[in-house]
């Protein structure tokens, strides 16, 4: 009785402050409570320093393979010797897995086989659905292997018999409009840049911008560079706290952006997060705007190193890197933000997720998880773009990720701040828990509005469709909201370190909308992007969307010829 009373009075009291506060509160306080969180999996097995998503619904997950033992233990190591409980086998790195890939459908995971050290390295999709991954460390940094996705759940990586001309530690990789060829630039101690398959002579070139923003006493800060792909063909890449518009054809940079303002760093270690925003078929892709949010302060990373850890950056630039007026606009996030990811939702809204609030990337250089996700809506009026999602209590610091899944759940997985897989003793543990992230359109009460069954139709024997091409989108809707309905493409990535390699969204030209019989189906023509400048060939998720919320995304291919 006596507490019923104490919590009456508690209610009271807090009643009372509401209402005296009550517009305060509502103006300053951004709602928490955007969508919820979901415990998919206790244990993966090995962290997700590395994530893509694969055209059969699977996501290809890996780690470095210099860790020590992971949580997978095989039965048998690399060239099919037993592993038996001797000790010597239960601390052999060859034991265990460092790589799984996880089916969504079937929530589980099965374990593939690495056979050289993939650690912080990146990776692309070919026109065909195969991951090719580059780089690494020690046995792994000049490495070239291939993630060929395949329905029956045998598949693996393999090895390339070519190299890497550099040591590619920490670089970045974009696919090019090129058929198939991705460039790969950057990495520690490799100021250069080269192309994968090799052009021209074959080596790496030389790249000055990177030599330009190479902080030496921080750990670099221009290791993996953001690279976006232009619709004009030409490369921004941004290290550090500049950037550059780069024709990698001529190897010559063809515009030079002005530095982003405030203090502190962007890259890796100081690792901030970047994005293009989405491409409109309303201005025929021409204007390609980048965003840049969050990294570590100036002197954060050794700052850490002596135990002191540094407020994060809060702000985040825009700038418009096409036409001749290119000027960084400055934003504040709600709170400090570093080794963030940055994902392109299907309704092109951009959704700050996993990092911390202070330090730099690194063995245990950050402190105060971000468990909040940011949400930013990128066609809001400045003031009213930002708000804050729903916590997680799941600390996802160095070495966690997150990609986008087709049902619009954000896949969330990974951390480890430690050499090793260390878990007690220490302020975050190596995580193995895998979550998903259920943004708020995914809600039961927008079902009525949620485009259904999409299906995608083009010429029968055709393999994919052709640039600026039509076809066919067929969906059924309930209930039309007021407001567009828009056919979003977007490129999966290939995420590690708070990058999405290869992130973009296109929003699609369509017309010719018809309403089938019963009022319920709806057949729409939708065009294909116009040229590999603006879609690099390979496979994208389609989504329509009503009114901001989702269907479920079916993948699309587009293709040369
Ligand atoms: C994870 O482990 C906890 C504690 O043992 C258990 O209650 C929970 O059901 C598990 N969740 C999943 C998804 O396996
Ligand atoms: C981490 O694992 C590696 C590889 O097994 C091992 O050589 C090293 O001693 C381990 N380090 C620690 C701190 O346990
Ligand atoms: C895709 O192309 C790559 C490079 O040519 C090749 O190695 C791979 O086997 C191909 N994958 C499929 C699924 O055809
Ligand atoms: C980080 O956590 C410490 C200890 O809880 C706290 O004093 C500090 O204000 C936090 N910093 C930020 C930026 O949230
Ligand atoms: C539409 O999709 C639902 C599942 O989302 C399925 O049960 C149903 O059979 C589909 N209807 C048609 C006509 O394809």
């Amino acid at each position: 009785m006596a507490n019923h009373n104490h919590f009456s009075a508690v209610l009271i009291v807090l009643l009372l402050q509401c209402i005296q506060l009550s517009c305060v509160v509502g103006v300053s306080q951004p709602t928490q409570t955007g969508g919820r969180w979901e415990l998919l999996l206790n244990n993966t097995g090995v962290v997700a320093m590395h994530m893509a998503l694969t055209r059969h619904n699977t996501v290809v997950v890996f780690d470095q393979t210099s860790a020590g033992p992971s949580q997978y233990k095989l039965r048998r190591r690399f060239g099919g010797e037993r592993c038996t409980s001797a000790h010597a086998d239960n601390i052999d790195p060859n034991c265990y897995a460092h790589s799984v890939e996880y089916d969504i459908s079937r929530n589980e995971v099965r374990a593939l086989r690495l056979s050289s050290d993939a650690w912080c390295s990146s990776g692309s999709f070919l026109s065909n659905g195969t991951l090719l991954q580059t780089g690494g460390h020690g046995s792994g940094s000049r490495r070239i292997r291939k993630f060929r996705p395949c329905k029956d759940h045998h598949c693996d990586w393999s090895e390339s018999h070519s190299l890497l001309s550099n040591d590619r530690w920490y670089a970045s990789n974009l696919i090019l409009p090129e058929h198939d060829r991705v460039i790969v630039v950057g990495g520690r101690r490799a100021f250069t840049y080269e192309f994968v398959p090799k052009m021209g002579k074959g080596k790496a070139f030389d790249l000055p911008f990177l030599h330009r923003t190479f902080d030496d006493r921080e750990g670099g800060n221009n290791l993996y560079p953001f690279l976006h792909l232009s619709s004009d063909g030409n490369l921004f890449l941004f290290a550090n706290r500049d950037s550059v518009l780069f024709n990698y054809r001529r190897n010559k940079v063809v515009k030079t952006f002005p530095r982003i303002p405030g203090r502190g760093s962007r890259n890796y270690p100081s690792t901030g997060s970047s994005v293009i925003l989405p491409l409109d078929h309303a201005d025929r892709f021409r204007k390609v705007e980048v965003m840049v949010c969050g990294g570590s302060a100036t002197g954060a990373y050794r700052a850490a190193g002596r135990g002191r850890f540094v407020k994060g950056l809060q702000s985040c630039g825009r700038m418009v890197i096409t036409g001749n007026t290119n000027k960084w606009k400055m934003e504040q996030m709600p709170e400090p933000r570093l080794m963030h990811d940055m994902l392109i939702l299907p309704t092109g809204n951009i959704l700050i997720i996993n990092g911390a609030k202070t330090g730099s990337a690194g063995w245990g250089n950050a402190r105060n998880a971000s468990l909040r996700p940011f949400l930013y809506k990128p066609k809001n009026k400045p003031n009213r773009r930002f708000s804050v999602l729903k916590s997680t209590k799941i600390a996802r610091m160095y070495h966690s990720s997150a990609i986008v899944l087709t049902d619009g759940r954000i896949l969330v997985a990974g951390g480890n701040p430690h050499r090793n897989y260390t878990f007690e003793h220490v302020h975050y543990p190596t995580e193995l828990r895998l979550q998903a992230y259920h943004p708020d359109y995914t809600e039961p009460k927008y079902d009525g509005l949620r485009p259904k069954n999409v299906s995608i139709h083009y010429a029968q024997g055709d393999h994919g469709i052709k640039y600026g091409k039509q076809f066919t989108v067929r969906f059924k809707l309930e209930r039309r909201r007021s407001g567009v309905l828009e056919f979003n493409a977007y490129a999966p990535p290939f995420t590690t370190h708070s990058i999405s390699m290869n992130q973009r969204l296109l929003k699609l030209k369509n017309r010719n909308t018809e309403i089938d019989g019963n009022g319920q189906w709806i057949s729409t023509v939708v065009e294909a992007p116009p040229s590999p400048n603006v879609a690099p060939a390979g496979f994208y998720l389609l989504t329509v969307v009503n009114g901001g919320i989702p269907s479920v995304s079916r993948w699309i291919r587009f293709i040369n010829s």
